[in-house]
């Protein structure tokens, strides 16, 4: 792999009543990374497309959305309009994955697809070839700062060898209790992006705990 690790801090874990100030703290991060959850698809509620495009218009960084709702079909496209970088949608909640994922490419967005913990990464062989990003979640989605779960570094590996074998540029994302002390072995497993909320907002020098966590998982990439 050529590009250096991109790491990506989870404003979930921000103060959102001084987002701007958030966001300035984290000027070194590849992208923002944007939890939205409709209190459907997982048991908690954040925000919609209004506070992501106020976001949009404050972050130093380009916008990795991270969509935990149902329906992404209908509301995914809204996030790529108003100009996220990257959009990501769960293949557990979408009617017609390989569509939106088209969709989502034609307005200029790179078009994601994410997997809970337990769902099989064999189901998304068919779709490779059509996303930008594919995320592996490493929590159950819904919450911060919950325990990285090693048990699903066997299909991060098992996508990372596909990908290889078929010579994709696809980038492979994890997202869930990613620190100092598990980011090398979702690196060793193939990630190549990684979502870190607590570990970089509750640092005291968040653009430091970033440039550590790119090091420790550049000195894990293979
Ligand atoms: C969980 C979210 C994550 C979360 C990660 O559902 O998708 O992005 O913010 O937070 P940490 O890094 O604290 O586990
Ligand atoms: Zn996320």
């Amino acid at each position: 792999m050529s590009d250096a690790p991109r790491i990506n801090p989870s404003i979930l874990a921000a103060d959102f009543a001084d987002m701007r100030a958030e966001l300035a703290r984290i000027g070194g991060a590849d992208f923002v990374h944007v939890d939205v959850m409709d209190n459907h698809f997982v048991p908690n509620l954040t925000f919609g497309p209004q506070m992501v495009e106020r976001i949009q218009a404050t972050s130093p960084v380009p916008l990795d959305v991270h969509l935990m709702i149902d329906d992404p079909d209908r509301w995914a496209p809204g996030y790529a309009e108003l100009g996220a970088a990257s959009v990501t949608f769960h293949l557990e909640a979408a009617n017609e994955p390989v569509a939106l994922a088209r969709r989502l490419r034609a307005i200029g967005a790179r078009a994601g697809i994410a997997v809970k913990p337990m769902t099989p990464v064999e189901s998304l062989f068919d779709i490779l070839d059509d996303v930008d990003q594919i995320l592996v979640m490493t929590v159950e989605p819904g919450f911060g700062g919950q325990s990285f779960m090693p048990e699903t570094m066997p299909k991060l590996r098992r996508l990372s060898d596909e990908a290889r074998r078929r010579g994709s540029s696809v980038w492979l994302q994890v997202d869930g209790g990613i620190s100092p002390d598990t980011i090398a072995q979702a690196a060793d497993a193939g990630a190549d992006t990684f979502v870190a909320g607590s570990a970089v907002f509750g640092a005291d020098d968040p653009d430091r705990a970033i440039a550590a966590l790119r090091k420790l998982a550049a000195a894990h990439t293979h």
